[in-house]
């Protein structure tokens, strides 16, 4: 009924920080990532070349990937909106780059200031620059299951993007909660409407924790025999664009429960769990995450 393995996409070092107003330094970004690498996650998204006007926290993405000590067998992705984002991720030795969308034509104008059909457009000549380097591409859809500007997202507006990005080239296609409002019954229409266009293998689930719903809302996914899942270490983070929306659902909680249900992920959660409190610690946060909580307190 659930897939037996499921690989995590950890996204703390960018969808985490990217919404942390306290400002670290290069050198506690990368004693994450390395922390992170060492619990034995095999992706972990460890920044972005977007414009420093609109996201400053990740103005750095350049210093973080020189520091970063890279394992063998784990792929590092860069978040990129553009050419000249892409220019500055292969400046930047990376080897996996994300791109991304919304469902929804306010969020888009409000996070990357373009319709979603002209967002969809800058992405051509990134993936023919994807392409000559030999960089694999994911692609993100936002406001999935709602948006803060328009409310409900019908799920055919998610499988138009997704389609569209996959036809495009992208291996993956990431679904994201945004603004974590979406309820199991929802999530589960919604990835059936997706997976009649997308085959499950090539689909991932990003959840924001906002209303307490992504760990049901991820188990509705597994169902769905969707077996890659987004999380941010501790919980931390949100999105600029996206008033109130809190954290990614924590990784420790996500390991807690797959390893509870017989599901292999490779990783180690203690090590994940020490992850999230050293960058919690950082951010002057307490960790986001009931599981991490409830290891720390044993
Ligand atoms: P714009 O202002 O419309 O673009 O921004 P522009 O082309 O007019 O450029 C304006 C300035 O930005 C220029 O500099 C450009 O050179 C520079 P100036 O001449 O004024 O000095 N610029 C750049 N600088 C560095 N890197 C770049 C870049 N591109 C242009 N790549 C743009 C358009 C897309 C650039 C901007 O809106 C942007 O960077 N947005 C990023 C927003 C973002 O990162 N949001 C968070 C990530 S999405 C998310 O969190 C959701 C997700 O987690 C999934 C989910 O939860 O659903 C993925
Ligand atoms: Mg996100």
């Amino acid at each position: 009924m659930y897939p037996a393995q499921v690989r995590i996409v950890e996204v703390g070092p960018r969808d985490g920080l990217q919404n942390e107003s306290a400002q670290l330094s290069p050198d506690v970004k990368i004693a994450f990532i390395d922390m992170l690498s060492a619990a034995g996650l095999q992706t972990i998204e460890a920044g972005a070349f977007v414009s420093p006007k609109w996201v400053p926290q990740m103005a750095d993405s350049d210093k973080v990937f020189a520091g970063i000590q890279r394992k063998a067998g784990v792929s590092y992705p860069a978040l990129v909106p553009n050419e000249k984002g892409m220019e500055a991720a292969i400046a930047a030795g990376v080897r996996e780059v994300a791109v991304f969308a919304a469902a929804s034509e306010s969020f888009s104008q409000k996070n990357i200031n373009c319709t979603i059909d002209e967002s969809l457009a800058r992405f051509a000549p990134v993936m023919n620059m994807a392409r000559a380097h030999d960089i694999r591409v994911r692609g993100y859809v936002s406001c999935v299951l709602g948006c803060p500007y328009e409310g409900d997202i019908a799920p055919a507006a998610v499988v138009r993007v997704a389609q569209a990005l996959r036809d495009m080239g992208c291996y993956e296609i990431s679904l994201g909660d945004t603004i974590g409002t979406g309820t199991p019954v929802k999530t589960r229409a919604m990835l059936r409407a997706v997976k009649d266009a997308i085959p499950a293998a090539e689909i991932a689930v990003h959840f924001h924790d906002t209303y307490g719903q992504a760990l049901a809302n991820i188990l509705v996914a597994l169902e769905e025999r969707i077996a890659v899942v987004d999380s941010a270490a501790g919980g931390l983070g949100g999105c600029p664009y996206a008033k109130g929306a809190s954290g990614n659902v924590a990784t420790e909680d996500v390991l807690y429960m797959l390893n509870g249900m017989g599901i292999a992920t490779g990783v180690d959660l203690a090590k994940v769990a020490e992850a999230g409190r050293f960058i919690a610690a950082a951010v002057g946060k307490s960790p986001a995450t009931r599981v991490g909580l409830a290891l720390l307190a044993k």
